[in-house]
């Protein structure tokens, strides 16, 4: 390689087709750990760099660009962009980039999975047959409950969003969504908007795909929470801090709501004790994108990004013009 060739800091291992495709370009700096490069580690190593490649659990501030003044794109491998500093990195003259649309599939399926197995109770009874308790059929064990003329509730009227509401009609449910300032996307019609407190008044499910800014933080807190229908379940696959973890568990101790699905949470990979050990929440680990197709197309997009603006040419998914 030439002097002139870009230099590239990859924070996580990314299918070796994609970073063979980059390293056809740039000089790669691979963190091949399974675990997070310390933030320490992370300012020593972008220093120099011309690209980064990071992930939404990496900080992207103001001292990781200040560290790596070479740096001209940061890509995230991820939809969210909440861990990025876009402000100080514009004001630096860098580009950063996301992996929209290519996940939405994968996230609305998992949103899918996660509201059946809460309303089937399907950890549970999974959970039942493996701990031998489970003594035989029985006319009423593990009875749910079913989505036929239910109410979705859908916080966040994005793309993710939307493809979850598409789903709905095919389980018999009407779809309504509630669009907050701050949020991207419409609603598909005006008639499925609705406040956010009749949402919640009104829903059987209701299913979260935010951004995570300071007007969604604790978005669902005691207060909202204690607006939903005492038989309704909350669904989040989007940033876990757009709940309070405490309330929530205040909540379903006060069986204010009957369940959750989380796959993200407030301090990953920490849980608040109390959902741990509750039957009618179901957990997964920040697992919405995490499909072989899915995870490959999103590397792909990010090191597309980083050849493209290297290569002094526009990104594909720009988040900062
Ligand atoms: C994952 O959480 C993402 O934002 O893509």
């Amino acid at each position: 390689m030439t002097k002139t060739t870009p230099t590239v800091l990859v924070t996580r291992r990314l299918p070796s087709a994609v970073l063979d495709q980059l390293a056809q370009s740039c000089a790669v700096d691979l963190h091949a750990g399974t675990d997070d490069l310390p933030h320490d580690a992370l300012c020593a190593r972008v220093h120099g760099k011309d690209g980064l490649i990071c992930m939404f659990n990496d900080r992207i501030d103001a001292s990781v660009m200040d560290a790596g003044d070479s740096l001209r794109v940061i890509a995230t491998v991820a939809v969210g962009f909440d861990n990025i500093d876009v402000e100080a990195a514009t004001a630096r003259g860098i580009v950063v980039t996301n992996t929209p649309d290519i996940l939405t599939g994968a996230t609305a399926e998992l949103t899918w999975a996660l509201i059946l197995s809460v309303t089937r109770r399907v950890g549970e009874a999974d959970r039942a047959v493996r701990s031998g308790a489970w003594a035989g059929w029985t006319f009423d064990f593990m009875l749910g409950s079913e989505l036929r003329g239910k109410q979705l509730g859908i916080v966040g009227a994005g793309r993710i969003g939307r493809a979850v509401g598409a789903v709905a009609s095919a389980f018999g449910m009407r779809t309504v969504f509630a669009a907050k300032p701050g949020v991207t996307g419409n609603a598909p019609s005006d008639e499925e908007v609705v406040s956010l407190d009749e949402l919640l008044l009104t829903s059987d499910v209701v299913s979260l795909h935010l951004p995570l800014n300071p007007s969604t933080r604790h978005l669902i807190n005691r207060r909202t929470l204690a607006r939903m229908k005492r038989s309704a379940c909350l669904i989040n696959t989007s940033r876990g801090p757009v709940v309070d973890e405490e309330a929530l568990a205040w909540a379903l101790d006060e069986r204010l709501i009957a369940g959750a699905g989380l796959d993200v949470f407030e301090d990953e990979p920490h849980v608040h004790p109390s959902l741990l050990t509750r039957e009618n929440v179901c957990l997964t680990p920040h697992i919405g994108s995490a499909t072989r197709e899915t995870r490959g197309a999103m590397a792909g997009l990010a090191v597309r990004n980083v050849v493209d603006v290297l290569g002094g040419r526009g990104a594909l998914t720009p988040v900062n013009g």
